[in-house]
């Protein structure tokens, strides 16, 4: 799923019948493409919601990142209708996507947060967010980070190693608050996806190794300013089977009872994030199905009565999104061809940083034959390419969408070659909104000073 796929989403004349929706079997034309069926050729023009991508494209300029609200709001009902019922709280891990309107829909629809910086907890504020529903993940937090999430109240730290026990005692005593606590245990299982986003295995640099974990929590039983409310695992990211969930549950089941036994209640359980998204072919689980499993195991297992959490990122926001960028200039080569668009991997890094697999498709259907070539960017790196060995047909000037580009795209963009990174526009039905203005030159520099002379 991380390579280059031969399998095309979407070429000029692309009339096949993939993903086809039986309400839009009237228009030949119409097509939903893997991932969301909020995006879809009607007439051969492509659409997210009830928009027209070229004119969002038109409107707005670009690169762009467009996301569905009803997509996202979508996308969280899977995990709302298995928790229904049950004490829990869904903390979308804000680093996937992180622009405050976003955030704000997040928060209006009932979730929490989970953070791993002071700046994520800032901007959670700032989008209306409840720190007491925040999870502050990370194996890094520095001591003013800790003290700033004590003064926010936020609601459980979740701590990766002993060391960060001791300091987060010290600053909680210091601050004259007590910091609730769960350990992020490393279940050592492994969640069969990329190695630069499996966090679970023992080899990873995240969490308490499992067999420390009990003389971890006894030791925090005992620690001054410290509050233990819970254990948390997060295992990886875009994983596409249920079993490594359930691995992780199994023992994460396991030290509950065998911290409990000693003497320490461990209330709430949180399962971290990860749930994959499609990208191309990738068939992960539903959100409710995967959820309902693991909560038929942990009611099987005598847990039903615990608080549960769950930390996603990507499978909220990754499907609702695409990326528009213009194409400026096709360059026809003896072994390759090249079609050069304004985005790059300043703007969309997934590609350069993973070899990951973003699926493209043009926002307006030609007619001519689709030619095979490699999408890459202006920016001065050969590792700057979008997509390679795609068959699409358009011409300069047409607008092509990188598909599920929701997740890790805007929230990863940097300003390499002093690029001004993408606006952002939010659509529900046929309304569109600037969430984010589009950067410019004259602010990337606005911190920096010239010397005196
Ligand atoms: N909780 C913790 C502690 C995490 O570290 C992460 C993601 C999540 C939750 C959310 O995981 P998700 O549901 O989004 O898979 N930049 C990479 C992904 C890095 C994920 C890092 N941690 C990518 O573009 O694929």
């Amino acid at each position: 799923m991380w390579t280059t796929r031969a399998t095309e989403l979407a070429s000029s004349r692309c009339k096949r019948s993939f993903g086809r929706r039986a309400s839009l079997f009237t228009d030949p034309y119409a097509m939903t493409l893997p991932g969301s069926p909020h995006i879809a050729y009607r007439d051969r023009e492509l659409f997210i919601d009830a928009c027209s991508l070229r004119e969002l494209a038109a409107r707005f300029g670009t690169p762009l990142y467009v996301y569905s609200r009803t997509a996202m709001l979508e996308a969280l009902s899977g995990y709302q209708r298995a928790l229904a019922g049950r004490d829990h709280l869904i903390c979308y891990a804000m680093k996937a996507n992180s622009n405050l309107a976003v955030l704000q829909t997040f928060a209006e629809a009932g979730c929490g947060f989970d953070i791993v910086s002071g700046g994520e907890l800032e901007r959670v504020l700032a989008a209306g967010g409840d720190a007491a529903r925040v999870v502050f993940s990370g194996l890094g937090k520095t001591r003013a980070e800790m003290q700033q999430a004590l003064l926010a109240g936020v609601m459980c730290f979740n701590v990766e190693s002993e060391a960060e026990l001791e300091v987060l005692s010290q600053v909680a005593v210091q601050t004259g608050k007590t910091a609730r606590i769960s350990l992020r245990v490393n279940p050592d299982v492994d969640a069969k996806t990329h190695p630069y986003i499996s966090t679970g295995l023992k080899g990873n640099k995240f969490g308490v190794a499992h067999e420390r974990a009990v003389a971890t929590y006894l030791r925090a039983a005992t620690l001054p300013g410290l509050q233990v409310v819970g254990i948390d695992c997060h295992i990886g990211s875009q994983i596409t089977e249920a079993d490594p969930y359930l691995d992780a549950l199994d023992r994460l089941l396991e030290l509950i009872e065998t911290v409990e036994a000693r003497g320490v209640p461990v209330p709430h359980l949180d399962l971290g994030g990860g749930l994959g998204i499609t990208y191309t072919d990738e068939v992960p689980p539903a959100a409710e199905v995967l959820v309902s499993a693991l909560l038929a195991r942990i009611d099987a297992r005598g847990h039903g009565h615990r608080k549960i959490l769950f930390e996603p990122g990507r499978s909220l926001v990754g499907n609702a999104g695409v990326l528009l960028t213009e194409v400026l200039y096709l360059k026809p080569g003896d072994t390759k061809n090249f079609c050069v668009v304004d985005a790059a991997m300043n703007d969309l890094m997934r590609p350069a940083m993973y070899g990951a697999y973003m699926g493209m498709a043009a926002c307006r259907l030609r007619d001519d034959e689709p030619t095979l070539m490699d999408v890459v960017g202006p920016v001065c790196e050969s590792g700057d390419w979008l997509g390679r060995d795609r068959r699409l047909a358009v011409l300069p000037g047409d607008v092509i969408a990188v598909l599920s580009a929701g997740a890790y795209g805007m929230s990863m963009a940097s300003n390499y070659n002093t690029r001004p990174r993408a606006a952002e526009v939010m659509v529900s039905g046929d309304q569109a909104w600037l969430i984010r203005e589009r950067e410019q030159p004259a602010a990337l520099f606005a911190n920096e000073r010239l010397l005196a002379r």
